[in-house]
């Protein structure tokens, strides 16, 4: 098996870097997401502002994807492709994902936003999975296993009566877009490799309000929905093992401390 990469002091400001403008470009799609606009009018807005920066979008054209972020609504679990044709309404939430490639390194994260007033339901996923992703971060420090991160994630969103995805997982980031280890969002205590200083993974929980299977869509082959056609909501973070703990690379809003 591919062993998981130390990062140098430069490929880590690298991708601190690239990991703090897909942050940027997140803060930045905040104000324009309304009712009454497309997927795609964002995702053109997010390609504007990071070839601003100095970037390009790792999502286009890797394995055929064709657009610059992907913006999955609601039943949508992962990998929405904007499109002209999704026009926002009032009431929806949805996951804005955004990977940036600065000077050669990748940054990867997403956050959910929502369309006006939401479901109680909605608020509350919506709510849990960003907690979910709280405590999964807290895992991290070198000494502790992978398997850790997926053991408190699942363990928190079952007791709030939710499901954690396991078809799709987060990822060791930075030099390529996925690179080992695969980092489950369900896992058993203990379980899996050991987190070493300089590693750099996402956690990216998806977690549905309904059943954890998902369908590819069978015509975009992108698209994975709910198989129960409840909803699913995200968030993703690029985070760092420090010598003492972790530091959340993606935090454009200094939301954790650096541990
Ligand atoms: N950004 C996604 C992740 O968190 C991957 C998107 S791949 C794409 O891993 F091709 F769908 F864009
Ligand atoms: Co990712
Ligand atoms: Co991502």
């Amino acid at each position: 098996m591919e062993s998981i990469i130390i990062k140098t002091p430069e490929q880590i400001e690298g991708i601190r870097r690239s990991s703090r403008l897909a942050a940027q470009a997140l803060d930045f799609i905040s104000d324009y997401v309304k009712a009454g606009v497309t997927t795609a009018y964002l995702d053109q807005l997010i390609d504007d502002f990071i070839a601003r920066n100095g970037a390009v979008a790792a999502t286009k054209g890797y394995n055929g994807f064709p657009k610059s972020c992907c913006i999955s609504p609601n039943e949508v679990v992962c990998h929405g492709i904007p499109s002209e044709a999704i026009v926002l309404k009032e009431g929806d939430i949805l996951n804005v994902d955004v990977t940036t490639i600065l000077d050669g390194y990748y940054g990867d994260t997403s956050r959910m936003f929502a369309v006006g007033e939401i479901s109680a339901v909605a608020r509350k996923l919506i709510e849990v999975t960003r907690h979910s992703l709280t405590l999964g971060i807290q895992q991290v420090r070198p000494g502790n296993y992978f398997g850790n991160i997926g053991f408190v994630i699942n363990r928190y969103v079952r007791a709030n009566g939710f499901s954690v995805v396991y078809e799709f997982c987060g990822h060791g980031v930075g030099v390529r877009f996925h690179e080992p280890p695969q980092v489950d969002h369900a896992a058993r205590r203990n379980s899996g490799e050991i987190m070493r200083p300089g590693m750099i993974f996402t956690i990216e929980p998806m977690i549905n309000e309904g059943r954890p299977s998902t369908v590819v869509d069978k015509k975009d082959g992108w698209t994975a929905r709910t198989a129960d056609a409840r909803l699913s909501a995200q968030f993703e973070h690029t985070v760092l093992v420090t010598p003492t703990g972790f530091e959340v690379l993606s935090d454009s809003q200094n939301e954790y401390l650096i541990t």
